[in-house]
């Protein structure tokens, strides 16, 4: 029986105070939303992508409100020495790694009989052999910085299938399964390492771009995109944002190995 007892909070310190944080694909989109939320609730950072003038803009958006809380890093996420030198730095800077958020991806369309395997591959690469590398390369920083939590970005298209969606929907399972299976690994080997996987509906970012303007663009392609969703439109970044927050905060230090979906009640249907 668990026998701790909780502190209740008597000044307002952030729900991530002290925390250090490594996010991939954080020039934009979400991985940038990650970032300012994180950020505001205590925590230092490493931004990091491979488009860095978007990754410093989101460090220096973060800085201005946060002084020297946030680092930018150049990093391409399919390549190996890229990611030893980014958690390097990343770790210099803050002074360890406790929360890895593994979030850049791409979007990619095509079904079985029109998708090439350059498609497929690229898609494994970018979304899935990045986490297998760079997950791989951050446990000792994580073991050296116990209580620790991965997060891993995946999708509702790692949990229901779209026929369009062919190496998309195979890359964001593979990210589903593999999350169960580090979080097992490091529970049963006594890690206080939490890992866990989040599953976003349609979020408002440019990765969407291509799918509103297939659906006939602007409002009534945002309108045809959402017609699915019962609770009707798309999960805003933030939606996201505080799944992530409490997945990186003490409050989540006995979940593990569990999906979060972030849908509007998608995939109950
Ligand atoms: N927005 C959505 O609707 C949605 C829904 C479900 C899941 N997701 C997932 O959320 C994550 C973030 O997506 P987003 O919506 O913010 O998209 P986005 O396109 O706005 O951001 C993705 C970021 O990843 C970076 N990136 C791409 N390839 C990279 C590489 N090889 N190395 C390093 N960085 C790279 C890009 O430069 C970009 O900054 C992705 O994993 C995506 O699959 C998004």
């Amino acid at each position: 029986m668990w026998q701790g007892s909780f502190q209740r909070r008597k000044t307002a310190i952030g729900r991530v105070a002290g925390k250090k944080a490594f996010i991939t694909g954080g020039a934009q989109g979400l991985g940038a939303c990650f970032a300012r939320m994180l950020a505001d609730e205590g925590a230092r950072l490493a931004v990091t992508d491979i488009n860095v003038e978007g990754a410093e803009e989101t460090a220096a958006a973060v800085n201005e409100k946060h002084k020297n809380a946030a680092l930018a890093i150049k990093h391409d996420v399919t390549d190996k020495e890229q990611w030893k030198n980014a958690l390097g730095a990343a770790a210099d800077f803050m002074g360890g790694i406790d929360i890895l958020i593994n979030n850049a991806g791409i979007g990619t369309f095509g079904n079985i009989e029109a998708a090439s395997y350059e498609n497929w591959r690229r898609t494994q690469e970018v979304n899935v052999d990045s986490i297998f590398i760079g997950t791989q390369l951050a446990m000792p920083y994580l073991k050296d910085n116990q209580p620790a939590s991965i997060i891993n970005i995946s999708s509702v298209a790692g949990l229901i299938a779209d026929g369009m969606m062919l190496s998309y929907n195979a890359a964001k399972a593979a990210v589903w399964m593999m999350s169960k299976s580090i979080a097992l690994h490091c529970a049963k080997s006594g890690y206080d390492i939490r890992c866990n996987s989040v599953h976003p509906v349609f979020a408002r970012t440019s990765i969407i771009d291509p799918l509103i303007r297939f659906a006939g663009g602007g409002e009534e392609g945002e309108k045809k995109l959402t017609r699915h969703i019962p609770m009707g439109r798309l999960a805003e970044p933030e939606d996201v944002g505080y799944c992530v927050l409490y997945l990186a905060s003490d409050e989540s230090r006995f979940v593990t190995a569990s999906e979060f979906k972030i849908d509007g009640g998608i995939t109950a249907q």
